[in-house]
């Protein structure tokens, strides 16, 4: 069978291979280079403070924990943010027809003026925020470059960011790159990971400057309700300093009636929120690489030049992929959410049978599961989980204190996720009995 490393994970089942019983978790090694240890090279060691700030430079556990697999066939992947649902052929259609035209150029930097009018009218009819199209919108290519420009955009040395913890990994690591400190704001399981006001207020001092939101959250699934983003409000209010990134990218896969609040939305947010979102998510273009934020025509005319400066302008092929899926049917997204929601009931049932717990799934496509039943902390759980066949992310990706969680998404067909479930099963009940 042909290796297709991490793109394995799309494979049907009957393509995932035969498990292999070898122990798949060699050492990292710091390999040789022409004779010289990787670690040593005179280039790492005039690495730039503030890269040493990111892991000391060294490989994020996600990306060790992805590296160890590449090129197995027989394990099932629930590791990474990609839906596995395909693309809807409309939007491939309309990327292919900008090929077809040969005219591939850049585009102005904030993106081609029809995708910001559609995305100033997606704005305008699904969260009912006023954004202008040609000033107060910039296109990027995924949510992650707008959230590195408005972070080198806003932050000086030394400003404090409130980030809730676990978060996506990609914000400490922009913050710190954008010179920031991060201050990190605790959530729990018991209160399903919800970030609350009281806990933002205690964390602000003279130095914060920027709140970070990202509701529905990754890793941890869960939302903030609409009360208490309004009391989260009242305490922005409060300190007149303080600006917020609003993070919506799993705005649309949220259950059981939720209803998605943008924060720009409240009472004198507007004019201090960047609203960041993106396609991947929603339509299943996590390869296209388009996102947007949008906030008011002065940040983002500022915010323009470190756009530019970063990849000068989102693919072409690609922004006319997202304007087809801005313009084109959404009957999709129905589908795709009756989809996820099968998963979540097949995750949830073998989760509560085994006894692991979780904060309530309420949006994304993650179960942030505490897996401290095993006995093992989260990298010795998902190293061996290898043996079994599956590979999720331990909790410290997340938050480096998160050693008891692991983030597992179902982002594979309910054949194989019913598989991998079986297999965690057995791993669970091997753990649990000392084996
Ligand atoms: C919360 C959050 N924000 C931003 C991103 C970046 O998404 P993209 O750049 O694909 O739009 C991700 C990716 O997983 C994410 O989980």
């Amino acid at each position: 069978m042909e290796p297709d490393g991490d793109r394995g994970r799309h494979a049907p089942l009957r393509r995932v291979g035969r498990l292999r019983t070898a122990r798949p978790f060699p050492e990292r090694t710091d390999s040789l280079r022409y004779g010289v240890p990787m670690s040593q090279s005179t280039l790492r060691q005039r690495l730039a403070e503030r890269t040493l700030r990111i892991r000391g430079g060294h490989e994020s556990p996600y990306f060790q924990i992805m590296r160890r697999v590449e090129g197995r066939d027989d394990i099932i992947r629930l590791v990474r943010g990609e839906p596995d649902i395909p693309t809807p052929a409309h939007i491939i259609e309309a990327a292919k027809r900008c090929l077809d035209t040969g005219h591939v150029g850049y585009t102005p930097p904030g993106g081609m003026i029809e995708l910001r009018e559609a995305i100033a009218r997606k704005f305008k009819e699904d969260n009912n925020l006023e954004y202008d199209a040609a000033s107060e919108i910039l296109v990027t290519a995924g949510a992650q470059e707008s959230m590195a420009v408005s972070l080198q955009t806003l932050l000086d040395p030394g400003d404090e960011v409130l980030l809730a913890t676990p978060h996506y990994m990609a914000y400490p690591a922009n913050i710190i790159m954008a010179g920031g400190h991060i201050v990190y704001v605790d959530t729990v399981e018991e209160e399903d990971f919800e970030l609350k006001p009281e806990a933002i207020e205690a964390a602000i001092t003279d130095r914060t400057k920027l709140l970070v939101l990202v509701t529905p959250n990754n890793p941890t699934a869960g939302v903030i309700t609409a009360e208490t983003l309004s009391a989260i409000a009242d305490v922005v209010r409060n300190h007149p300093g303080l600006v917020v990134i609003s993070d919506e990218l799993y705005e649309k896969v949220v259950y059981d009636g939720f209803e998605h609040i943008s924060f720009a939305t409240l009472p004198d947010m507007w004019d201090r929120t960047i609203t960041i979102n993106g396609f991947s998510k929603a339509y299943s273009m996590t390869g296209f690489r388009v996102g947007y934020m949008a906030g008011p025509a002065d940040y983002i005319l500022a915010a323009t030049e470190p756009r530019h400066s970063l990849s000068i302008s989102t693919s072409l092929p690609s922004q006319h992929g997202a304007l087809a899926a801005l313009e084109g049917p959404q009957d999709f997204m129905a589908e795709m959410m009756e989809e996820y929601h099968l998963r979540r009931a097949m995750m949830r049932d073998a989760f509560d049978e085994l006894g692991v717990t979780y904060g309530e799934p309420k949006g994304g496509f993650y179960f942030f599961a505490n897996i401290s039943g095993s006995g093992l902390d989260a990298v010795d759980f998902a190293a061996k989980a290898v043996d079994y066949g599956i590979l999720f992310s331990p909790g410290n990706v997340f938050a480096e204190g998160a050693r008891k969680y692991i983030r597992i998404s179902y982002l594979a067909p309910r054949d194989q996720l019913a598989e991998a479930l079986e297999r965690f099963g057995r791993l669970w009940n091997d753990c649990r009995s000392g084996r």
